[in-house]
């Protein structure tokens, strides 16, 4: 399942992200089909989709200005009838939005992180915590593509002024007056969202992890390195370079065992227990992005600190996931 609105001729068993894992699931015996969806079309979706014995879903948790409500409300009814979907809705809320850079801060994979429950929360405490830091990352409570994610700075010339640049236009900064900057950030408390709260990483200079899972298991790895929210051209520490592709590995590369046997043995299992998600409800496709926080440390655990985990839309993803999606469908539907 993927978006589309109501004229899209899309197609998710031709389109290259899904292509391979499509033909893979066909010749494991599948009867594999194509659903899009849309939230006008989604009371009618119920019926049609309850005749499935597995939904795998791809849609972003912002799609179009459109959330993921409705279609998670659907996704639960389906549930309750026995479909198996990709993602339980119930362990999107605990793992898949930014809360969980929240709700993991205790485990060693963290960033310094705060959590504003609400606007009045975010007045009075905020602009102490960018005093304290100097710049902070401010983080929607859902989203993807760096929609809603800003990096704040205090502004060089007037401790009144506060920069601001969100990730999807990272060389445009706005300077803003504590009021204005308050008034910015209201509506991210609409409809029970929350802010986070993080600390800048300087060292995402050094390209970033994603680490693929299947369940509980490491299926593949992608490596990227990315400009947004490097340092502003403007600022004294500058040096921007362009935003590289993702390279991608399997869950084989030697370059990255040290973080497959890190989430294996510990932070996985150390997300379920805070979360209580047995294996069985854990993602089919899920991936936790790092910095290199420091690259040639020997002690793991100071290594990679999480910036986020995605569950709502993974894809494209490593050619070695599908191995991993295809034997846990085999294994579900033997049952
Ligand atoms: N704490 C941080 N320090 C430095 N850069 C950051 C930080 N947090 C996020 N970024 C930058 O902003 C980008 C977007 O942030 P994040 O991944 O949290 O949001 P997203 O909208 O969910 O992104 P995606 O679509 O990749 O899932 C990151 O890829 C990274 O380049
Ligand atoms: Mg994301």
């Amino acid at each position: 399942m993927i978006y589309g609105d109501v004229n899209s001729t899309k197609n998710a068993l031709t389109e290259e992200k899904y292509k391979l894992l499509a033909d893979t699931l066909t010749a494991a015996g599948f009867a594999v089909e194509s659903i899009l969806y849309h939230d006008e079309g989604a009371a009618r979706l119920e019926e049609e989709l309850s005749r499935f014995e597995v939904i795998l879903v791809w849609v972003n948790p912002i799609e179009q200005g459109n959330d993921r409500r409705h279609l998670d409300e659907l996704l639960l009814k389906l549930v309750d009838q026995g479909v198996f979907v990709s993602t339980h809705p119930e362990v999107i809320l605990k793992i898949g939005t930014k809360k969980v850079l929240y709700t993991t801060r205790h485990m060693d994979w963290s960033a310094d992180i705060e959590q504003y429950s609400d606007y009045d929360d975010f007045k009075n405490r905020f602009l102490i915590s960018l005093g304290n830091s100097k710049i902070r990352i401010l983080k929607q409570y859902r989203g993807n593509g760096g929609n809603g994610i800003f990096k704040v700075s205090l502004a060089n010339t007037d401790e009144r002024s506060i920069r601001v640049v969100q990730a999807t236009a990272a060389n445009e900064a706005r300077i803003l007056s504590p009021d204005d900057f308050h008034q910015e950030f209201r509506k991210y408390f609409d409809n029970e969202g929350v802010l986070l709260d993080q600390e800048w990483i300087p060292e995402i200079s050094n390209g970033m992890v994603r680490c693929y899972l299947t369940g509980t298991k490491v299926s593949g790895f992608g490596y990227q390195e990315s400009n947004a929210l490097c340092p502003h051209p403007e600022e004294p520490e500058s040096g921007v370079r362009p935003t590289s592709r993702r390279f991608y590995f399997s869950e084989h590369c030697g370059l990255f065992q040290d973080l497959r046997t890190m989430m294996e043995t510990k932070w996985v299992p150390e997300l379920q227990k805070i979360h209580s998600i047995p294996d069985e409800k854990m993602p089919l496709l899920w991936d936790a992005d790092f910095f290199i926080k420091n690259v040639n440390m020997r002690d793991n655990e100071q290594k990679y600190i999480l910036c986020e985990i995605n569950v709502s839309c993974v894809s494209p993803f490593p050619e070695s996931c599908i191995r991993h999606i295809v034997d846990k469908l085999l294994s579900i539907s033997r049952k």
